[in-house]
């Protein structure tokens, strides 16, 4: 089959279009093979093609498939779903540690790991969603804030920062974007009550008390911009990073954590649900073919596109 692989890690020029053995389902009992038609372009992605991962990884190293999105067709029947059902999720990659990520024709994933795909939804649509969506979702409940309380969401023109706006906003939350400023009006039509333009650590701030003077309950810190940002939280609110390596110091009885997505089928199949029901959208910037991955990570890193890369397959 065709697979992507990365050869050794460095830039986006160590990602080589190769062909490797189809797996076979019989390696591990209880996995099934989907035949993937697309598969998304996450930040991990160029984090662990870059090397900066390589500790976490432990004894896997170069060469290995990337990739944690997928949607394609079911080659097995999973439990509740035949052979041929429309599909996605995200492969755990890192905790899964065998080096054979979605950036190939074929996956071997457990059935936790999917979730059927309603037929209003296209397969680039489904692989711009699994990891970033579930994260979102599974970084609010980390929150447990009750309904009502007011939410700061930063890096909101980003993918998980726009799922965590619109499902902050459905949960009946009060939503602070803090987003790029030429997306406001569109952040406000996902949901965000008021938008503060992305700016210094301190205009962020300034921005935030200037549409919630008391601070807000929660932040979602999808940009990771950590400890400058605590000065905009209550006394005992919460503070949840996308990433463990950028968790604030606690102060104040603020409560710190960080959420790391974990594959759940239920919400996922919520979540999918949503996006065909126009209840959740999601954007996709650019479709490339599997071939074309160097390119998709290069634009990827340039930053400033509203949407999920998604690789064709
Ligand atoms: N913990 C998990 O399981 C998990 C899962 C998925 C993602 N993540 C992490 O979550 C983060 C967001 O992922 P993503 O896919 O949404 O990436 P993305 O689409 O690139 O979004 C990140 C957004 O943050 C913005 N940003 C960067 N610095 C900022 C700042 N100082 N103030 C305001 N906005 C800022 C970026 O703007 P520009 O584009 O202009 O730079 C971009 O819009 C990444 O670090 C990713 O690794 C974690």
């Amino acid at each position: 089959m065709r697979v992507v692989e990365v050869t050794a890690y460095g830039g986006p020029e160590v990602l080589r279009a190769v062909r490797r053995p189809e797996p076979d389902p019989a390696d591990v009992p209880g996995r099934v093979r989907v035949r993937l038609r697309a598969a998304g372009v996450n930040q991990a992605d160029l984090k662990i093609r870059s090397g900066r991962y390589a500790a976490a990884l432990g004894a896997l190293a170069p060469p290995f498939v990337l990739g944690y999105d997928f949607a394609g067709t079911l080659a097995d029947p999973a439990p509740g779903l035949p052979e041929g059902t429309r599909v996605a999720g995200f492969v755990p990659w890192v905790e899964d540690g065998t080096g054979a990520g979605t950036y190939a024709e074929t996956v071997l994933v457990e059935p936790e790991w999917l979730a059927p795909v309603p037929d209003e939804v296209d397969f680039t649509a489904a692989a711009s969603l699994p990891l970033s969506a579930v994260t979102a979702a599974q970084a609010l409940d980390l929150m447990a804030l009750p309904e009502g309380s007011t939410v700061l969401v930063t890096g909101a023109s980003g993918v998980v920062g726009r799922f965590a706006v619109q499902l902050a906003a459905r949960a009946g939350h009060r939503v602070v974007a803090l987003g790029h400023g030429d997306d406001a009006h569109e952040l406000r039509v996902l949901g965000a009550d008021a938008v503060v333009p992305r700016g210094t650590p301190a205009e962020a701030v300034a921005g935030v008390l200037g549409s919630a003077p008391d601070g807000v309950d929660g932040v979602f810190d999808a940009a990771l911009v950590a400890d400058p940002l605590l000065p905009a939280v209550k006394d005992g609110g919460v503070f949840v990073s996308a990433s463990g390596e950028r968790v604030p110091v606690a102060e104040r009885g603020v409560r710190v954590d960080a959420v790391t997505g974990r594959p759940d089928a239920a919400l996922l199949k919520e979540l999918l649900g949503l996006v065909g029901t126009g209840g959740l959208a999601t954007r996709v910037a650019d479709v490339l073919p599997l071939e074309s991955a160097a390119e998709a990570h290069r634009r990827a890193e340039a930053g400033h596109r509203p949407g999920r890369i998604v690789l064709m397959i």
